[in-house]
């Protein structure tokens, strides 16, 4: 049986979202032959379906390059819904243009304080029926919220029919950490308790908000991006290895994970906020919302109990750069090194490039017994034809493979870690633009042998050698 979703609807198609990100994503699934259903944009803007399809191709010319033949069967599929959400006439609108499909995946790329309303819509107008659901972030505003959102959606919906984004999950670097670590021999016995010091993830951005002031202002950084993209890297590195490969075991074991995690405690946050960050617009004058978070958490399970989780994200960082950095305990000193040996250390980098790196102590030039660290590194970067993450996001979805999607359990897990410091008023301390956070960083939640400083860029370095 056929279970690929037979027509793609997508509501808030006039949206940034839409236009940064998802019309690119349909030109490139038509590229790879990954899309052939009817593409219907629901919006409130009192559009026509040639301004739809003049805005999908500035988008397209914006976003990555227009290709002319994907365009122009992108154009055929394309087809537009102007109207209320509140409306039935939308939704009796959305429901002509799916004509034959059976299987429709609706798409929410709006505020999630709409998703009632359109479930609702959908149900009324019979469009619900036999349909998937892609709903994108954020999934609440907490734990509560997060618990409502789902009550909605599993009102209409079986779980296996929702799909939530976290587009982090399919970047290929993201989940190569998971299998680097389960097709590697040597890395999995060290892995653990016993062997590793700390873990350190870094999710640093050198640009501010971005003219994103209303919704940032209701969010910060540790619901725009800790929350759901630094937990689901945590959860790769953390994570057993599955029993089998199918999406609900990869998802129990990442819940796993979670539910090891006690709730943060405040004295284990530092949140930050950048100079400049009030004059923004849609900012409020005396916002105490965060644009940075360091924060240390626990991972109550045999493998990784005393092993300290440090995260740390911002805007307005000295690099943009996404990297793990996993650090060894240190070597018994012996009489073989007459100097301090460097920590081993494992790096995992997801972005921008992708490099997996292992520091190792060799013999200094400088002496017989001294040691000097080198890093032996891989590192790739993004190639043209590598799928863009919601490129991924859609075509899994529409193919009905979940693996990729944050569960139920899951996202209550997640809010129900940082719901407790959401609730309580930290204090946020001030940092200037291209920096590393405020100074009370340094003071409160500092790894053993300080921060990683994650360079800008690093050089392309990959030696393939056959087997000996
Ligand atoms: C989004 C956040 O989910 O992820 C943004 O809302 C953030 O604030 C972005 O910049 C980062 O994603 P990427 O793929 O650009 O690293």
């Amino acid at each position: 049986m056929d279970l690929h979703s037979d027509a793609l609807v997508f509501f808030g198609a006039t949206g940034d979202l839409a236009y940064k990100k998802i019309f690119p994503a349909l030109q490139s699934m038509i590229k790879r032959g990954n899309l052939n259903v009817p593409v219907v944009g629901v919006a409130k803007a009192g559009w026509n379906l040639d301004q739809f399809k003049a805005r999908a191709q500035d988008s397209l010319e914006k976003h990555g390059g227009l290709d002319q033949a994907a365009w122009e069967k992108l154009s055929l599929l394309l087809r537009y819904v102007d109207g209320d959400y509140a409306d039935s006439a939308t939704f009796a609108a959305v429901r002509k243009e799916l004509g034959a499909a059976k299987r429709p995946a609706h798409y929410l790329a709006i505020p999630p304080s709409l998703f009632e309303k359109v479930v609702e819509q959908l149900v009324g107008s019979g469009c619900a029926e036999g349909a998937r659901m892609i709903v994108e972030k954020p999934f609440g505003h907490d734990l509560a919220s997060a618990q409502e959102l789902n009550r909605i959606l599993l009102s209409a919906f079986p779980e296996s029919s929702i799909f939530r984004i976290d587009h982090y999950l399919a970047k290929g670097p993201v989940h190569n950490m998971v299998s680097f670590r389960f097709s590697n021999s040597f890395l999995e016995p060290l892995w653990n308790r016993d062997h590793i010091e700390s873990v350190q993830i870094t999710m640093a951005e050198d640009f501010g908000i971005q003219g994103r002031g209303a919704f940032y202002d209701q969010t910060g950084a540790i619901r725009d991006v800790i929350q759901n993209h630094i937990f689901q890297v945590m959860c790769n590195l953390a994570m057993e290895c599955p029993a089998r490969r199918d999406s609900e075991s990869m998802r129990d074991e990442k819940v796993k994970v979670l539910k090891a995690i006690p709730p943060l405690d405040s004295k284990n946050l530092v949140r930050g906020q950048f100079h400049g960050y009030l004059d923004e617009k849609g900012v409020a004058p005396n916002s105490q919302v965060e644009t940075f978070a360091a924060l240390r958490l626990e991972i109550k399970s045999w493998r990784w109990d005393g092993v300290p989780f440090y995260i740390r994200a911002g805007k307005n960082l000295p690099v943009t750069c996404t990297e793990v950095m996993a650090r060894f305990r240190k070597p018994p000193a012996t009489n073989m090194t007459e100097t301090d040996v460097p920590q081993n250390y494992v790096r995992f980098r997801i972005s921008p490039e992708m490099t997996v790196a292992m520091a190792v102590s060799v013999t200094s030039p400088t002496g017989a017994g001294n040691r000097q660290a080198v890093e032996l590194v891989a590192t790739r970067h993004p190639r043209p034809e590598e799928m863009e993450a919601y490129e991924r996001v859609l075509s899994d979805a529409m193919a009905g493979d979940a693996t990729l999607f944050a569960r139920q359990d899951y996202v209550e897990e997640a809010w129900r870690i940082v719901d407790p410091v959401l609730k309580e008023t930290t204090p946020v301390f001030a940092y200037e633009p291209h920096t590393w956070g405020p100074e009370e960083v340094e003071q409160s939640i500092l790894p053993a042998g300080g921060w990683d400083e994650p360079q800008a860029e690093e050089q392309e370095d990959f030696r393939v050698v056959g087997p000996r």
